[in-house]
């Protein structure tokens, strides 16, 4: 009799919790854009694909139309899909949907640093980062000259290959790490330096692991799935490991600090935390710069380095391009002189080919999650403080209207009737407003540079036939992350 009584009790309060769950979400929806009936608990969850999150929501487009609700992990998030409705939220609300939604594998850079802080620091460092970025980008020890030396360093290395097979992961992504590690820490590290390959296969794993659908699970979850086993906890054993290597820069930098000159942005960030050192509530704390270097160290590396791996597979399987783009070189930069900024304006066929690899890859396809900082009125909908708002990218990369045939690689998407470069509202690769990639400027001068020197000095040699080459990528989530492969690069002197 009692084990009945228990057992119904049981029952009951799992209908209570469930009714409470239920009503929750309605409740949560009331006046949000339409989208799929959630179940209890489970929300949407059985709505996605979690090895594909971005076609799911292509599909759901379809189905509600270009603003639409999900509800993921209890919480209802808004999904913006197109070029309208994407810059409608970022451009023209740009301060209502400012705030970063929360991602839970990075719990620990929470309210600090530039990337997933939501606190009210963000705005400070952020503009504090940009303007740093952009003075050590400018005159002539600048972005330019730092890129092509590195350059230089990155071409020496190839022709040390030898024509033999390698995979280009670490050795390509070197060149993007040197730059940013100058810009951070007054610093650049040969190719096969042990502490260079340990951060960057920390970086590459990280990019890796949050594209998988196991991490899709967990960052959707609101954190519930913590103390489970998983690769969750890889990355953040990872993010811990990058943030100890920054906080160690920043003690040795303190040391040697000389508040009249600064050597790079580390000193920069530490000179501001002199100044607030009577502050009873400082922005620059040891522990902020840690996380901003980190932001600055990962997001300026893995990017730019896995567009240029991803770019050098599709070259290869686009043999015809990558003969164009070798005519262009010889006619515009010659044989020996290093690459510059100015070669763009007259080699309108290479700034085709890296928008077009941008735009075909769309390396982060649904964006990283925002979040509205008020109650706001939105295409009628009243969108409350706090919920998570996701611009996807890829639905305004892959437009068919201005980019035909989409799932196609064709640099002629940026080209005009007469071979001069295309300009497109709708490339936005490094999305818009105020959130819009902090390292825009930097890299695109990186992948423009490093494409046009590697192409100067060599041919690429695919292992396989070039049509069975498989563009696919391995992980789509966070990024989409190129398969793996090896190449041959052949000295073309
Ligand atoms: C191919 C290269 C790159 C791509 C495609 C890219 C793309 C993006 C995207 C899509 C975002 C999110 C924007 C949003 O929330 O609306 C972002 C943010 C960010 N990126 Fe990049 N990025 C690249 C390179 C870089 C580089 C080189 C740096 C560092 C110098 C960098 C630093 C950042 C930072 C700090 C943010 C956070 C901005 C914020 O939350 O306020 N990125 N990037």
């Amino acid at each position: 009799m009692a084990a009945l009584g228990i057992t119904i009790a049981l029952l009951v309060w799992v209908a209570i919790l469930l009714l409470i769950s239920f009503w929750k979400q309605i409740h949560s929806s009331w006046n949000l854009p339409p989208g799929p009936f959630p179940l209890p608990i489970f929300g949407n969850f059985f709505q996605v694909d979690l090895k594909d999150i971005p076609k799911s929501f292509a599909k759901l487009a379809e189905r509600y139309g270009p603003v639409f609700t999900l509800h993921m992990g209890g919480r209802p998030v808004v999904v913006l899909h197109g070029y309208k409705a994407v810059k409608e939220v970022l451009l023209n609300h740009k301060n209502d949907f400012s705030g970063r939604g929360e991602i839970p594998v990075f719990e620990g850079h929470k309210d600090k640093g530039v990337i997933f802080n939501n606190g009210p620091t963000w705005r400070d460092v952020r503009r504090f980062s940009l303007t740093t970025l952009r003075d050590y980008g400018m005159g002539k020890q600048g972005n330019e000259a730092r890129i092509q030396r590195e350059a230089y360093f990155l071409v020496e290395e190839l022709r040390k290959t030898q024509g033999q097979p390698f995979d280009p992961t670490f050795l390509i992504g070197c060149a993007p790490f040197n730059v940013i590690a100058d810009i951070l820490f007054n610093r650049r590290f040969d190719y096969n330096d042990k502490q260079c390959l340990r951060l960057m296969s920390l970086f590459n794993e990280n990019f890796y692991l949050l594209s998988t659908p196991w991490l899709q699970l967990y960052n959707n979850s609101g954190g519930f799935l913590h103390f489970l086993p998983g690769s969750h906890k890889r990355i953040i054993k990872n993010v811990s490991e990058i943030k100890q290597y920054t906080l160690e820069r920043a003690k040795e930098h303190l040391q040697s600090l000389d508040l009249n000159c600064s050597r790079d942005l580390t000193d920069c960030l530490l000179m501001e935390m002199q100044k607030e050192k009577h502050s009873t509530e400082p922005v620059y704390t040891m522990e902020n710069i840690s996380v901003t270097l980190a932001d600055l160290f990962f997001a300026g590396t893995e990017t730019t380095s896995t567009t240029l791996r991803y770019g050098l597979l599709i070259l290869m399987k686009y043999p015809e391009i990558e003969e164009k783009l070798h005519e262009e070189i010889n006619r515009v930069i010659g044989p020996s002189r290093i690459p510059a900024v100015k070669d763009r304006l007259e080699m309108p066929y290479m700034d085709a080919v890296v928008h077009e690899i941008q735009r075909f890859i769309s390396l982060v396809p649904s964006n990283l999650p925002h979040e509205a900082t008020r109650d706001t009125m939105f295409q009628g909908y009243r969108i409350p403080k706090g919920t998570v708002v996701i611009p996807t990218l890829d639905s305004v990369l892959y437009d068919n209207q201005e980019f035909p045939e989409p799932e196609k690689f064709k640099p002629d998407h940026f080209l005009n009737e007469n071979g001069k470069f295309k300009y497109s509202d709708y490339f936005k690769a490094f999305s818009a407003g105020k959130r819009v990639c902090v390292g825009e400027g930097l890299a695109r001068m990186e992948l423009f540079l490093l494409l046009s020197a590697i192409l100067q000095h060599f041919n690429l040699k695919s292992l396989v036939e070039p049509k069975d080459i498989d563009l696919s990528p391995i992980a789509i989530g966070f990024g989409r992350t190129p398969p793996h492969y090896k190449l041959c690069v052949v000295s073309r002197s």
